[in-house]
């Protein structure tokens, strides 16, 4: 896992222009392909699709804690906006044991589609690879949707267009930036498909999500990155050229299934999670709880709750709220 350090002024400039480019795409969505070339590519999966992956690898540890492994009807994966194909890359390592028939490698841009098309023959070379426009992608049925990091580059009609063609699919993985635009578009999406989907991650409870109103939460959870990067005088110059807080990975995230496809063998399931991060003060801290009750703060003694505490300190991607009611 080495950064791609940027080893000019050059190079951290183009990684500050694709970083604004990026913060900026709400108000230009519709902007055309900026994948220039393929050394920006490159210098994108080295740096900012590395951290990108670690929310992906955090979201695949939750699925294996859940026994959840990509459905066997979804024969063709489908990484919808690829880019350099880190969420294929991310599901062809978590879960090595599956063998999709047919991994489709879809985004606007030539370029990415040609880059992803690359790594992903070089992690699965019998698989049928197909890198397609987004014109020519259709979802069927038997599809495992991957997507990661595009909402900000949608406007509110290309998001409808999406939702909708993506309601075909046997499960759709969905990861975002952990900020309040992202969590709501995802909650809209799940409320959309809540009639025809399981949820398996991140929700304890399959009813209408407690953030649907617009308030000051939103749901989202912090992917912890790997130990070594703290070591690495790469990530540590990345880190510094970049003012990126390497600790910080703020996720939003939703796994759905189709109900049909559903094997009954995903256990446990939660019932409390905690969100965000907790705010800790003597003794206590205070947090928001999700439940199918709905939302709430709530205040946790450490006492009756030393493992949630131990989570926390650790910086745990999943903490269960297993005494609730002790809440005050
Ligand atoms: C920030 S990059 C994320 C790439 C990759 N999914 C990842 O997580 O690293 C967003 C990608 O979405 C693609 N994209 C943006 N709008 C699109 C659209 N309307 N149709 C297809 N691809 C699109 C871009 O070309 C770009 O490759």
């Amino acid at each position: 896992m080495k950064a791609g350090v940027p080893k000019s002024r050059a190079e951290v400039k183009d990684l500050e222009q694709l970083r604004q480019l990026f913060l900026d795409a709400p108000e230009r969505s519709g902007v055309s392909d900026y994948w220039s070339d393929n050394s920006l590519l490159e210098l994108y999966d080295s740096t900012f699709a590395r951290r990108i992956l670690w929310k992906w690898e955090a979201v695949v540890r939750e699925l294996a804690l859940k026994n959840w492994v990509p459905p066997p009807n979804a024969s063709r994966w489908v990484d919808w906006g690829c880019g350099s194909g880190v969420a294929s890359e991310a599901f062809l390592l978590g879960f090595e044991t599956s063998e999709p028939q047919e991994i489709i490698l879809s985004d606007r841009s030539l370029h990415a589609r040609q880059f992803s098309e690359k790594k992903v023959r070089h992690l699965r070379p019998q698989a049928r690879i197909v890198p397609l426009s987004p014109e020519q992608l259709q979802i069927q049925e038997t599809d495992l949707v991957l997507i990661s990091h595009v909402l900000t580059e949608l406007n509110d009609d290309q998001f409808q267009t999406l939702s909708e063609n993506i309601e075909s699919a046997a499960a759709i993985v969905w990861i975002e930036p952990g900020t309040p635009f992202c969590s709501r578009r995802l909650i809209s999406l799940r409320q959309r498909l809540l009639s025809k989907f399981e949820v398996i991650a991140p929700c304890p409870h399959q009813g209408n999500c407690g953030l649907q109103e617009e308030g000051r939460d939103w749901c989202h959870f912090f992917a912890p990155a790997p130990s070594e990067v703290f070591q690495s005088s790469e990530w540590m110059n990345f880190s510094k050229e970049m003012k990126i807080d390497l600790r910080s990975l703020p996720v939003s995230f939703l796994v759905l299934q189709r109900k049909s496809a559903l094997e009954p063998s995903i256990a446990p399931k939660l019932v409390k999670r905690a969100l965000g991060r907790p705010r800790f003060y003597k003794g206590h801290a205070k947090l928001l709880i999700c439940s199918k009750e709905g939302v709430n703060e709530a205040s946790l003694q450490e006492r009756n709750h030393k493992s949630s505490f131990k989570s926390w300190q650790r910086d745990s991607f999943v903490v269960e709220i297993t005494n609730a009611q002790d809440c005050d």
